[in-house]
């Protein structure tokens, strides 16, 4: 990790901010953790004098950084799979200056200590800004609600049993109503598991021809269905993880339209996979919920570029070949997303699935939204929080040049386009890909 010193200066750069509408080429100042200045001809006197860091813009965009709701950083408890300090690393190469830490650590994070930990350990590696998510529930049981307002006041911006379904209606009747006396937003992963006990991919034919015990969609649509019902009586912000249905995306639609705060994240590889990906077995393609139909990724696809899912999150989930090497059925689900996140979804927008504002917007503001972070953008006087990109740079995806400690990708050795080349956080460079790997 490097350190500006002195002032970054971009010159003649493509500046994509939709949240104020500008889409230009530009020269770009940041002096003291700030934008300064940023229009035509910005840089003059500036670029190339001393102690300014230049980069030259031609051919690059230059976007605000990138914030993820959704990201397993296994610490404390499970270091061997990622700790703080290496998934902020995959953060900043993923041109994420936020990361939302989820609570399914060992022990859970379910207290203030926890919570406080991880955002003191964050704080003393620098890099990325981490923002620890509490569990709704003590240790993810489903049961007792934990102290939402201790989890806030030590840093926590949501709360979630992610990992598991709150299942009770009654528990969650209850934690939409404590959590909205906070002001937290309640994150469902939405799985009725009575429906999926057992099950190892999404239930259709590929399933049935596999020989695997398969996760109905309906067991996503269902929770959801009953979650908007309390959400709406109760009048909470209840925000679903990692939507994977066709269901679940016609309910959120239904639910919008009638005004309800509800908000929803998708990621990039239930955007980019369906379920035919599991054909050869391949435990990397295991995640929970599971890679779904062509009609899902579809309506997932018509649902970010329309706005039904607000945000972009990587449920980056890192396992060790411990967890990923052996039988299909013995596999922990879950795949690493933070360094690969950029160029899948650049796909989409070449391919026309989704317009590159839509895009910048569901990865920076819209999440932003949600866990009410001031949103990276690009405004003079605003933090400098920015990620240059060269959308043209081809890559090979190899486990020696990602910052995450597990490998758990079925994008290894695969050619993607787009590459993060530089991430700013707070006006300090805490990514620099020409530094290699
Ligand atoms: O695939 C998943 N992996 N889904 C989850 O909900 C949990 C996550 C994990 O913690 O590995």
């Amino acid at each position: 990790m490097t350190h500006a010193a002195g002032p970054l200066v971009f010159t003649r750069v493509r500046a994509v901010d939709p949240s104020r509408g500008l889409d230009a080429t530009v020269d770009v100042v940041v002096e003291q953790g700030r934008i300064t200045r940023l229009g035509p001809d910005a840089a003059a006197g500036i670029a190339g004098t001393e102690r300014v860091r230049t980069f030259d813009g031609a051919g690059r965009w230059l976007l605000p950084a990138f914030v993820d709701l959704h990201a397993h950083f296994r610490e404390p408890g499970q270091e061997y799979k990622e700790d703080i300090a290496s998934g902020l690393a995959a953060a900043a190469a993923g041109g994420f200056a936020h990361v939302c830490a989820m609570p399914n650590t060992r022990p859970v994070n379910d207290t203030r200590a926890i919570t406080e930990m991880m955002v003191a350990r964050a704080r003393e590696i620098g890099g990325a800004r981490l923002h620890p998510i509490g569990a709704i529930t003590k240790g993810q049981a489903g049961e007792e609600l934990t102290e939402m307002a201790d989890l806030r006041e030590a840093g926590a911006v949501a709360v979630s049993d992610d990992g598991h379904c709150v299942t009770s209606s009654a528990v969650m009747r209850r934690a939409l109503e404590y959590a909205r006396t906070f002001d937290l937003p309640v994150i469902q992963h939405a799985e009725d598991h009575a429906l999926t006990a057992g099950s190892q991919m999404h239930e259709g034919a590929i399933s049935a021809r596999l020989g695997l015990r398969g996760w109905p969609s309906v067991a996503e649509d269902i929770i959801v269905a009953r979650d908007l019902l309390l959400a709406e009586a109760i009048g909470a912000r209840y925000h679903v993880a990692h939507v994977s249905s066709l269901g679940a995306v016609r309910l959120l639609r239904d639910a919008k339209a009638r005004g309800l705060s509800v908000t929803a994240e998708v990621t990039p590889h239930h955007l980019t996979l369906t379920d035919a990906a599991l054909l050869g077995y391949d435990t990397a393609c295991k995640v929970n919920p599971p890679l779904r139909s062509e009609a899902d990724v579809a309506a997932l696809r018509a649902a970010l570029a329309d706005g039904t899912l607000d945000a972009i999150a990587t449920d980056h989930a890192p396992h060790s070949p411990l967890e990923k090497d052996c039988e299909f059925d013995s596999a922990s689900p879950g795949m690493i997303g933070l360094e690969t996140c950029l160029p899948l979804l650049l796909g989409l927008v070449r391919e026309g699935h989704l317009s590159l504002a839509r895009l910048v917007d569901a990865l920076t503001a819209a999440p932003s939204r949600i866990i009410a972070i001031e949103a990276p953008t690009l405004r003079e006087g605003a933090t400098a929080d920015l990620v240059l990109v060269d959308p043209e740079r081809r890559w090979t995806v190899a486990p020696e040049r990602l910052r995450s400690k597990s490998k758990n990708s079925p994008w290894l050795g695969r050619e993607v386009c787009g590459r993060v080349e530089l991430t700013v956080a707070g006006g300090v460079v805490i990514f620099d890909a020409a530094e290699g790997r």
